[in-house]
C-alpha cells in the first residue's frame, strides 16, 4: 500500500528536498530545505548540506567555527510558525482546537475560507487524507500563490484531496454535501446563505474570528439564519511552564489572545430551531444592544429581543 502524501517525508533518515530545523546552543530555531552541495551558512561557520544527507534526525552538525547545532524535521506548529506569510496564521493552539472541536476526520468534505498562508490548509489536509476533500476559497490571489507554496513544500508534492479557489467564497462556492465548514475571514456573517446551502444536515460550521464585535455579530446571525443549531463560543490558551530543579512555575510571558472559536451545526431542511431554555440574562437585548457601536442593524435587535421574550415565555410556562 503507498503511503499517504507527504508520510515519507516525516520519518527515516534526512533525505534530498526534506525541510530541517536546525537549534543553535541559544534555543533558536532556523529552517532551510536540504539540498545536495549546498553549505548552511551561520555566522559561527559553516557546514555542508551533504553531511545531514542520509543521516538520522536528532543529528548533531557542527560548524567550521565548532559551534553545535541539532538537525531535526520540524514538526508542522514549527513549520507553520517559520513559513512566509501573507497573513496572519491560525496558531498551533487553534488549529488543535479546531481539529478536534470541528470533528475533522479522514474521508470529510471540508470547505475552508480564507486561505491566508495556508497553515490551517495544512492541518485540514493532513486530517482529511488523500481520500478526503478540501476546497479552499481565498479572495487574493497573491496570498492563495503564498498559501499553495507553503502547503506544497510542507507535503513535498501537490496533495490530491486539495482544490484551491481564488475568490470571496460566498460568491464561487460549487461544493455541496460538505461535511465541515472553517470560516477564517473578518465577516463570517456574509457566509451563512452558502454555507447553510452547501452543508448536509448535521454538518458542522467553525468560524474563527479575532474580536468581541465579531463573535457576537456571528452568533447572532447564526440565531437568525434559523437554520443553524444555538452556537458554541469559547476561546483558549495557553500557559508554558519553566521546570528547572525547584524553580517550577508559570513562564512569565504568555500569548494573551489569538481568537475566538465558535461551532454550529446544520439543522435538517424545514426544522425551526429549538427556543433556548434559558432566558437571556436582562439587558441582553436592550437599549445598548440596539444603540451601542458596533451594534447589529436595529431589525436585528428587534428580532433578537422576540426571540429573548419568547424564550422567557418558554421559561415561565416550563417554571409553572
Ligand atoms: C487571517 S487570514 C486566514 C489565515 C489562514 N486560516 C491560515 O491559517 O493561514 C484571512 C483570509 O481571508 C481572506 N478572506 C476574507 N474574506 C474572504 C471571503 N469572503 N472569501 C474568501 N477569502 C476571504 C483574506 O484575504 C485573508 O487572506
Amino acid at each position: 500500500m503507498s503511503e499517504p502524501t507527504g508520510a515519507t517525508r516525516r520519518r527515516g533518515p534526512f533525505q534530498v528536498g526534506d525541510q530541517v530545523q536546525l537549534t543553535d546552543p541559544k534555543g533558536r530555531h532556523y529552517t532551510f530545505t536540504l539540498q545536495a552541495g549546498n553549505q548552511f551558512h551561520t555566522h559561527k561557520g559553516a557546514f555542508p548540506h551533504d553531511e545531514l544527507i542520509g543521516a538520522p534526525e536528532g543529528t548533531v552538525v557542527r560548524t567550521t567555527g565548532n559551534v553545535p547545532y541539532l538537525a531535526l524535521r520540524p514538526l508542522l506548529p514549527d513549520y507553520v510558525l517559520s513559513m512566509p506569510r501573507g497573513a496572519a496564521v491560525i496558531y498551533p493552539k487553534d488549529a488543535g482546537q479546531i481539529l478536534a472541536m470541528a470533528d475533522i476526520f479522514a474521508g470529510a468534505r471540508v470547505v475552508e475560507a480564507g486561505v491566508g498562508s495556508g497553515a490551517l490548509s495544512t492541518y485540514l489536509l493532513r486530517a482529511v487524507g488523500d481520500t478526503g476533500l478540501l476546497a479552499s476559497y481565498e479572495r487574493r490571489q497573491d496570498f492563495a500563490d503564498i498559501a499553495k507554496a507553503n502547503v506544497e513544500r510542507y507535503f513535498g508534492s501537490p496533495h490530491p484531496a486539495w482544490k484551491l479557489t481564488v475568490g470571496d467564497l460566498q460568491d464561487n462556492l460549487v461544493e455541496t454535501e460538505v461535511d465541515r465548514m472553517i470560516l477564517d475571514m473578518l465577516a463570517p456573517w456574509e457566509c451563512l446563505d452558502v454555507a447553510s446551502k452547501a452543508l448536509v444536515p448535521g454538518g458542522l460550521l467553525c468560524c474563527y474570528v479575532a474580536t468581541t464585535t465579531q463573535l457576537s455579530r456571528t452568533v447572532e446571525a447564526l440565531r437568525e439564519h434559523g437554520t443553524f443549531t444555538e452556537p458554541a463560543s469559547w476561546e483558549t490558551m495557553v500557559r508554558t511552564w519553566h521546570v528547572e530543579g525547584l524553580a517550577v512555575r508559570p513562564d512569565h510571558r504568555m500569548i494573551g489572545h489569538t481568537g475566538f472559536l465558535l461551532t454550529s451545526r446544520r439543522l435538517a431542511d424545514g426544522v425551526e430551531p429549538p427556543l433556548r431554555r434559558r432566558r437571556p440574562a436582562k439587558g441582553s437585548y436592550g437599549e445598548d444592544y440596539e444603540s451601542g457601536p458596533g451594534a447589529a442593524e436595529k431589525s436585528l435587535a428587534e428580532r433578537a429581543a422576540e426571540r429573548a421574550a419568547a424564550a422567557a415565555h418558554t421559561a415561565a410556562k416550563e417554571a409553572e
